[in-house]
């Protein structure tokens, strides 16, 4: 076995390697951080770019058995925010120079969402000059919304593969057509073919999975040659399916401590994709999200959600801001970002390296 010191300053990783990085504990673990965050720098450098995060619906047609609005939790109060308050949001992104807003909703794919959807993109479009750069993640379409929606002006999409594990996936979604492992797969191969930057990404420490199992998501990543990735911590939530296996899993700082591995590891393995600093880190840990900022990742999605429907997006439990409205967030956020040493990359969409490559 290669020591520590010298798997480090490699360019490539065997699944091995990457066990042995992802199970780093105490020097050793400080020594992953040293060099990610110094491969970030040189890379794609200091700065941090801001994603205006819109939830404009919390209505889903999928049950995941993690998730905290899937169609079965009758708990959840359902809404849609209105054009207006959606607009008002990315305004608020656009005059504040955040560079891009991000869509989020859950999935559905009636003609009738395709349609709000697209509408909507032209309406961002036109109300910032075209300047807002627009990511939707709104699930699971066929190629041809995908090419509808990109030709509307969005130009990068989300679309979490959760885990890269066929067997893993399933146990974590219920068994029926509307959640196939392929399916998903090839929704990815399709936003690429349609010229979209995609991002991807994993839960990290849910029911079952092992740190194998999380090499080789990060050999996934690699393979498919994402632009951008969104990884956090799974966080259990009481009205899910998952919930009844919360005495079987790591302990949240287990977790958020091995997230945070994840992300290091991640930056030594794609060098030059963007990464984001997920929003589950700050529900764990207050300061998580900048903690992942200075150890490897270099994107950041404030909520911009109007606050009433914030409650009703709880995907898991102790999700951040709850209240802050979003200039608060906003002031918050420089304070935090400049603690965390990094520059706040105002005004630019901030692609992805790894895609302009
Ligand atoms: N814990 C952590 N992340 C979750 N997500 C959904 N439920 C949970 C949970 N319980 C993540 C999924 C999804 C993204 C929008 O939120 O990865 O893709
Ligand atoms: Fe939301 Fe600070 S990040 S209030």
């Amino acid at each position: 076995m290669k020591p520590f010191s010298e798997i480090l300053k490699n360019q490539e990783f065997t699944r091995a390697e990457l066990v042995q990085l992802l199970s780093s504990e105490g020097d050793e673990r400080q020594q992953l951080f040293q060099r990610a965050q110094t491969v970030k720098l040189e890379t794609v450098g200091n700065k941090v770019y801001f994603r205006g995060l819109v939830e404009f619906s919390n209505i889903c047609a999928k049950d995941c058995l993690y998730c905290g609005i899937r169609k079965s939790n009758e708990k959840v109060i359902r809404y849609e925010a209105t054009d207006d308050e959606i607009l008002e949001a990315c305004r608020f992104a656009w005059v504040n120079r955040f560079g891009s807003v991000v869509l989020q909703s859950g999935e559905l794919s009636s003609p009738a969402f395709v349609k709000r959807v697209d509408l909507l993109l032209r309406k961002i479009k036109e109300l910032s000059s075209g300047e807002l750069g627009i990511t939707l993640s709104c699930g699971e379409q066929t190629i041809e919304t995908y090419r509808q929606w990109r030709k509307s002006g969005a130009h990068r999409y989300l679309l979490r593969i959760e885990s890269s594990n066929p067997e893993l996936y399933r146990k974590i979604h219920p068994e029926n057509e509307f959640h196939r492992f392929d399916r998903r797969l090839q929704a990815l191969k399709d936003l690429k073919t349609t010229g979209y930057q995609v991002g991807t990404g994993v839960m990290i420490g849910f029911p079952f999975q092992t740190i194998d199992d999380l090499a080789d998501d990060l050999l996934f990543l690699k393979q498919i040659d994402v632009d951008m990735v969104g990884m956090g911590p799974y966080i259990e939530h009481e009205d899910t399916p998952l919930y009844e296996f919360r005495n079987r899993i790591k302990t949240k700082q287990e977790r958020f401590d091995l997230a945070l591995k994840m992300v290091a590891t991640l930056r030594l393995l794609m060098p030059d994709i963007n990464i984001a600093a997920a929003t589950a880190l700050q529900a764990i840990d207050p300061s998580g999200r900048e903690k992942a900022l200075t150890i490897g990742a270099n994107i950041l999605m404030p909520n911009l959600t109007p606050c009433d429907y914030r409650k009703e997006y709880q995907l898991y439990e102790d999700k951040p801001c709850l209240d802050e409205d979003a200039e608060l967030c906003r002031n918050c956020l420089e304070a935090r970002i400049e603690l965390a040493g990094c520059e706040i990359g105002y005004g630019e969409w901030g692609d992805s390296k790894h895609y302009l490559k």
